[in-house]
């Protein structure tokens, strides 16, 4: 229940299980440029950052500022951002040491590749150029913009147009869709399952089809797949999991 695309970490819930991220460097094979070259992100979540920083053709004009943190890492930036900057922007925009999506290593923060300091916390990422054409795109490649204006209250983070999250194309397409944070999606997704309604999306070439199965209190829960091209199945890091079922040859996860 702790790991998979669609975990929700935040304060109210930690990264949780002893399983380490299949991280992989993003400087090297693909061309996207980095801050610093030990800069890691979750392999799937990698490639479909590659392809969409291809798609928005913005590989020069984008970095990456920040990706897979270790709760070590998040600490010490926790506690530089509170002696730097204070308890009240600390709070409103570093996560706390553990509960920072960082340390899945599906949450990139991509800053605009301009001259100049870079802001580590808080990098510029406009509404211009590549930067634009890569939040154009950034859903049809499974990306949401994580802490979005108007959803402070829920995410308990400030508007960070820089924190993108990997989630998987059909989620992101709901989750803009329906204008909601993944706090809000994984409540939403409680209404589905396998026996009754299913929430469906369809891309030229593709369609899925998602369902929440609960947790079992003890044990061992059973999650029923129907047949399909593909499935994925991921925890929700709260209290169950979502299957999300895959037709036809074009889909991309
Ligand atoms: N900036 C986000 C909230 C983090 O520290 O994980
Ligand atoms: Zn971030």
């Amino acid at each position: 229940m702790y790991r998979g695309h669609l975990v929700l970490v935040n304060a109210d819930h930690p990264v949780r299980g002893d399983h380490a991220p299949d991280l992989a460097a993003v400087a090297g094979g693909d061309s996207i440029h980095v801050l610093d070259e030990r800069i890691a992100l979750e392999s799937l979540c990698l490639r479909r950052l590659a392809s969409l920083v291809a798609d928005a053709e913005a590989q020069d004009d984008i970095v990456v500022v920040s990706g897979y943190r270790s709760k070590q890492e998040q600490t010490a930036i926790y506690e530089d951002s509170l002696r730097e900057n204070g308890e009240a922007y600390t709070a409103s925009y570093v996560a706390l040491p553990g509960r920072s999506e960082h340390q899945t290593g599906l949450a990139v923060d991509v800053g605009a590749r301009v001259e100049g300091e870079l802001d580590f916390i808080a990098p510029s990422f406009p509404d211009e150029g590549g930067c634009l054409a890569f939040k154009r795109l950034a859903a049809s490649h499974g990306f949401v913009q994580r802490y979005k204006e108007g959803k402070e209250a829920v995410t308990g983070i400030a508007c960070e147009p820089w924190h993108y999250r990997y989630v998987g194309a059909p989620h992101a397409a709901w989750m803009e869709s329906l204008d909601l944070c993944l706090e809000e999606y994984i409540a939403y997704l409680r209404m589905f399952s396998f026996d009754g309604e299913r929430l469906a999306y369809a891309e030229e070439g593709w369609r899925a089809e998602i369902y929440y199965v609960p947790a079992e209190e003890t044990g061992v829960t059973a999650v029923t797949v129907p047949a399909c091209d593909a499935y994925t199945l991921s925890g929700n890091n709260v209290d169950g999991f979502i299957v999300t079922v895959y037709e036809g040859a074009g889909y991309e996860g």
